[in-house]
């Protein structure tokens, strides 16, 4: 069995109502019996990009498992790779990374578009992905990264999710991939995209209600609804289990 926690969304910022959310996550993570293998962290690490921010997300996500982080729309490519563990060619902007934990081989894709909230992937990223598929792997393949390109039916998220789908589309389709893990949208979501399981980690800072559901007190974003994650369970000859938990925020 190998289990990864799917975190996404802390937009640590300096304050403790930020801080107190996520470490409410990590808390309760380290109460398991058995540690999960990895924690995943889908972008929007800080709220501003900022050096501070980045200090903080570390100092927090200083687990005794790996952590994988990747950036986000909120996240700033300089600060980021100075201040967080990330293993990325090249400087600057973009911060892809392919990361080996345990029999797990991830990809972890920068969708931001510097000071813009929707994401996109360039020609370049898409042909480097490709080349990253071609090798063989033996083992369980996720591909992550922060936004989505699946409508929620959302007036002002839908504009937000990754632009221009369908070239990733067509470099996804039919390769091995166990699923793809993303966040931005601070929602739980189960779809797919390519033929693959898509699975969206619910945002630690805030909630994203639906428009038909009970609207948030002060509009787009419920911040009082508890914090969450998305548990994904790998075992031999079985497909992928997603378990959400939802934490209570002290
Ligand atoms: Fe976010
Ligand atoms: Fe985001």
């Amino acid at each position: 069995m190998y289990v990864i926690a799917h975190l996404s969304d802390p937009h640590l910022d300096g304050t403790d109502t930020a801080r107190d959310r996520l470490r409410s996550v990590v808390g309760y993570l380290r109460a398991f019996s058995r540690p999960v293998d990895v924690v995943l962290v889908t972008g929007d690490l800080a709220d501003h990009g900022l050096p501070a921010e980045y200090a903080e997300v570390a100092a927090e996500l200083d687990l005794d498992v790996p952590v994988l982080m990747l950036p986000g729309n909120h996240d700033v490519s300089a600060p980021l790779r100075a201040g967080l563990p990330v293993d990325s060619p090249g400087q600057g902007h973009p911060v892809h990374q392919v990361r080996y934990v345990g029999e797990a081989r991830f990809i972890l894709l920068d969708t931001s578009v510097p000071g813009q909230n929707h994401g996109l992937l360039s020609a370049e990223s898409l042909d480097w992905l490709s080349a990253i598929l071609d090798e063989p792997v033996d083992g369980p393949l996720f591909v992550a990264f922060h936004h989505p390109p699946n409508k929620l039916q959302h007036p002002v998220l839908d504009q937000w999710i990754l632009q221009d789908a369908e070239p990733l589309a067509a470099v996804l389709r039919d390769r091995p991939i166990t699923a793809i893990l993303t966040g931005h949208v601070h929602n739980a979501v189960a779809t797919t995209f390519a033929g693959h399981p898509l699975l969206v980690a619910p945002g630690i800072r805030s909630t994203g209600p639906l428009p038909f559901e009970p609207a948030a007190a002060n509009g787009l974003v419920d911040v009082e609804a508890p914090p969450g994650l998305a548990l994904h369970v790998v075992a031999d000859g079985q497909p992928l289990v997603t378990v959400y938990r939802v934490v209570p925020s002290s």
